[in-house]
């Protein structure tokens, strides 16, 4: 094929070049190693020696002039493809947009968080134990012996002679005290089981545990910080009071009410007529406890508490059964936004 012949069919074929796709094939028929230039080249050996110069530089002229024109073309083919590509992919901002549902936090969850918030301020640690204890940290090295009733068939759950679901987080108290010497501020929240079911228990539910073991703690260090828990858990002026009890992992041992936040101490359906709810349980470590955890007890002393976490957070929401905190009802639990 002549020059002039190659050239004018590069020129036809080139304007007739619309896409990349187009283009790919264009740059082989052309441009390739067998392509029509590499052929042009190749023909040199045809020429009479005396002409091979002329038409060594009349081919690379047409190589110069095909590669500016396909050049242009390259960049014209770009151009109106990312044209197009800004076409499809307009967003019009000025759409309302579709409604997403956000999540919020379960009412529990939002509890948990807000009391671990509270007691963070005041220096507490976060611990967790597992949910399958074994006897002796669940109750022997507690001093919950033998004989005690809580560890009766009906309360507790075993899996195997020495092996139970927990029964409250307390033994987090132990396995902290194994681990780490005083002084301690921490925090054991998780779930608990017991073999109870009506409208304020459930055979699972949550505890938060709190341990302080220091020299001179007293039952005031207890006091003070529950005071100050209450008092930013349900705002406003609240004032805790304790009553004597008895867990045998503490002594002395108390109850601790809040002052009814819903009437002020007046009485109400909230806290039956008495101005008082009973919101926790707690009391100075006993030393056997200490002892059994290698902590001298005529240097350092502790006070524990245990929360019990549906019950705050029944209390704070005006919840009146339980089984609503576990039941997953999303139209209950939508109501809870955080
Ligand atoms: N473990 C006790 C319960 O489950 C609560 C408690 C914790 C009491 C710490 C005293 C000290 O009832």
């Amino acid at each position: 094929m002549s020059m002039e012949t190659i050239k004018n069919e590069f020129l036809a074929d080139l304007s007739a070049v619309e896409d990349a796709k187009q283009l790919s094939a264009f740059w082989a028929k052309y441009f390739s190693k067998e392509g029509q230039i590499q052929k042009l080249m190749g023909g040199i050996k045809n020429v009479p020696n005396e002409e091979k110069k002329a038409y060594g530089q009349a081919v690379n002229e047409v190589k110069v002039w095909a590669q500016g024109l396909y050049d242009e073309k390259k960049t014209e083919v770009e151009k109106k493809e990312m044209m197009a590509r800004y076409e499809e992919e307009t967003v019009d901002v000025t759409l309302p947009a579709d409604h997403v549902a956000s999540a919020n936090l379960h009412p529990l969850t939002s509890i948990r968080n807000e009391i671990i918030g509270i007691f963070a301020g005041m220096g507490f640690d976060v611990f967790e134990g597992p949910e399958i204890e074994d006897d002796d940290h669940n109750f022997t090295r507690l001093n919950v012996l033998k004989d005690h009733p809580s560890r009766d068939m009906q309360d507790t759950f075993w899996l195997t002679e020495d092996l139970l679901l927990r029964t409250h987080t307390s033994p987090g108290q132990i396995r902290v005290m194994d681990a780490k010497k005083p002084p301690i501020k921490v925090l054991v929240p998780g779930k608990v089981f017991r073999s109870d079911s009506d409208a304020t228990h459930s055979p699972m539910f949550s505890q938060m545990e709190g341990l302080v073991v220091d020299e001179h703690i007293t039952l005031c260090d207890l006091q003070g910080m529950l005071d100050q828990f209450v008092k930013a858990m349900f705002k406003g002026d609240v004032k805790t009071r304790l009553r004597p009890s008895y867990f045998p992992f503490t002594e002395p041992s108390v109850e601790v009410d809040v002052s009814c936040f819903k009437c002020g101490g007046c009485g109400c359906s909230l806290c039956k007529g008495t101005g008082w709810i009973e919101v926790l349980g707690g009391g100075i470590v006993n030393n056997k406890v200490l002892e059994n955890c290698g902590i001298d007890s005529t240097k350092y002393s502790g006070l524990a508490f245990g929360i019990g976490m549906e019950r705050i957070t029944m209390l704070k929401y005006g919840i009146n059964h339980m089984g609503k905190l576990f039941e997953n009802d999303i139209e209950f639990l939508k109501q809870f936004k955080a």
